[in-house]
């Protein structure tokens, strides 16, 4: 395999509505004359078209264009891959983009089963190439604050977390039922958890999960469902529409660690979005909720008195933003005052996180085995679901390496440690 890639030269495959928001991001970077996309790939010729005219307006230099997949991968105008089709592809083109040397950046989503994600482990495994699961809220301000703070000891022992994808989408993808969107397919015939790595991405490398911890079993509750047939009878006038996915799907995972993980999925009832993350050790509390953070010994407690008369003392909530200046990422320290690009600054973050493992031809911050633990919740979860409940175990993807994994090389996009010497001369 070549060493070191002096510029990064991107072939994009799916051009849906996500692949408009990441390019927003690469032009930024693209500008800065790091990286240039050099093809782009999708079956429908609509959107060809649309991602030509945003290259035309940006006067961006026009990329191949291809109708097959494999001719893109194939193509020496490219050496990495980014794959924000719908969810069923994106392994298979990570698995073939990794036997042709190349770097490969799937969008986020769930798998279809363990086999393909095994696939993709073997792929990585005896091409020495990796993948990178895109999953920007690993980046998020104070998702990274929060694993700042409990590495730094301020949370004592973890032993519990939450988190989950709270998004009430009922409307959106009854809108655009005919435009044969697959997630609506997908939420009519499976159930399960079918979104878990926003929510479940930061919490796994805050739990170190694939590094001293790992996902041992699941199990899952699905609720009826509702949501999605009124909404397609409100929007798609389509009564009497079945779907299969319970309006809030409920996981817990045990981790060899001995922590507890509730997962939530919920996007077909109203509500505000939320990853409803929560991060419990024996000092402190992150709520993400309650956008409040407790830590014991320096958070306030307030002696009050009860009816009988007794006195007794009350936590109180600090507020999230308190901690910012202090314990922000150094990521987030030079970051904050000049957030640029989608999702709140998160795309370009993961973006450049991803690009700059492809430069150094090294292990991305989000390996393929985190892609392969946190998606193998989706299907793990519909197993669980459809025998009642019962729990379910996650195969060991790294084969037993997650006991002992030599230390990672530093870099300031580690999502397992916080290496402050990578920021000494830089943002
Ligand atoms: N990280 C985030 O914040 C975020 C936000 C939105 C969407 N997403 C993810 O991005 C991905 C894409 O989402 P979207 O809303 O753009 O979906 P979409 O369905 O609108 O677009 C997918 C595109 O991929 C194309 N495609 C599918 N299979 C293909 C193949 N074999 N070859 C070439 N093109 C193919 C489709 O024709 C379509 O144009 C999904 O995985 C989604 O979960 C992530």
């Amino acid at each position: 395999m070549e060493k070191k890639i002096d510029q990064v030269r991107i072939g994009i495959i799916g051009l849906g509505a996500r692949a408009e928001t990441l390019l927003e991001s690469i032009f930024i970077l693209a500008e800065r004359g790091e990286v240039a996309v050099t093809a782009i790939c999708d079956l429908r010729e609509e959107r060809i078209e649309k991602l030509l005219g945003i290259f035309e307006k940006r006067n961006a230099p026009r990329p191949a264009i291809y109708r097959n997949y494999h001719e893109l991968i194939a193509s020496p105008n490219i050496n990495v891959v980014l794959v924000p089709t719908s969810w069923n592809s994106h392994l298979r083109i990570a698995c073939e983009a990794m036997r042709m040397n190349k770097y490969a950046g799937i969008e986020v989503g769930g798998a279809a089963s363990i086999e393909e994600l095994w696939q993709l482990v073997h792929a990585s495994e005896s091409t020495g190439v990796s993948c990178m699961m895109l999953e920007n809220c690993c980046y998020g301000r104070d998702e990274l604050m929060v694993m700042n703070m409990v590495r730094q000891g301020l949370f004592g022992e973890l032993i519990y977390c939450e988190c989950g994808y709270e998004h009430d989408l009922g409307d959106e993808i009854a809108r655009g039922w005919n435009k044969n969107i697959e997630r609506g397919l997908h939420n009519m015939h499976r159930n399960g958890d079918l979104y878990p790595t926003h929510g479940l991405g930061p919490i796994a490398k805050i739990l170190r999960i694939n590094r001293g911890n790992r996902f041992l079993t699941l199990s899952s509750h699905a609720t009826k469902s509702r949501g999605f047939s009124m909404a397609m009878e409100r929007y798609a006038k389509s009564p009497g529409m079945v779907f299969n996915e319970g309006d809030v799907v409920t996981t817990i995972i045990h981790c060899a660690n001995g922590e507890n993980i509730t997962l939530t999925h919920s996007i077909s009832l109203p509500r505000p979005y939320s990853r409803n993350c929560r991060v419990q050790g024996t000092k402190g509390i992150w709520l993400e909720n309650a956008k409040g953070i407790y830590v014991e010994g320096s958070s306030p407690r307030y002696e009050e008195i009860d009816v009988a008369g007794n006195p007794y003392l009350v936590h109180k909530w600090d507020k999230v933003e308190s901690f910012h200046d202090k314990y922000d990422h150094p990521i987030w320290r030079g970051y904050r005052n000049n957030v640029i690009g989608g999702h709140d600054g998160m795309d370009l973050l993961v973006l450049e996180a991803f690009f700059d493992a492809v430069r150094r031809q090294t292990a991305p911050p989000i390996d393929i085995y985190d892609c392969a633990a946190w998606m193998s919740v989706t299907c793990l979860s519909e197993q669980s679901i459809a025998m009642g409940g019962m729990p379910v175990a996650f195969p060991d993807f790294t084969n037993g390496k997650w006991i002992s994994r030599p230390p990672e090389e530093p870099s300031r996009w580690s999502l397992n440690e916080v290496y402050e010497e990578c920021f000494i001369h830089k943002r």
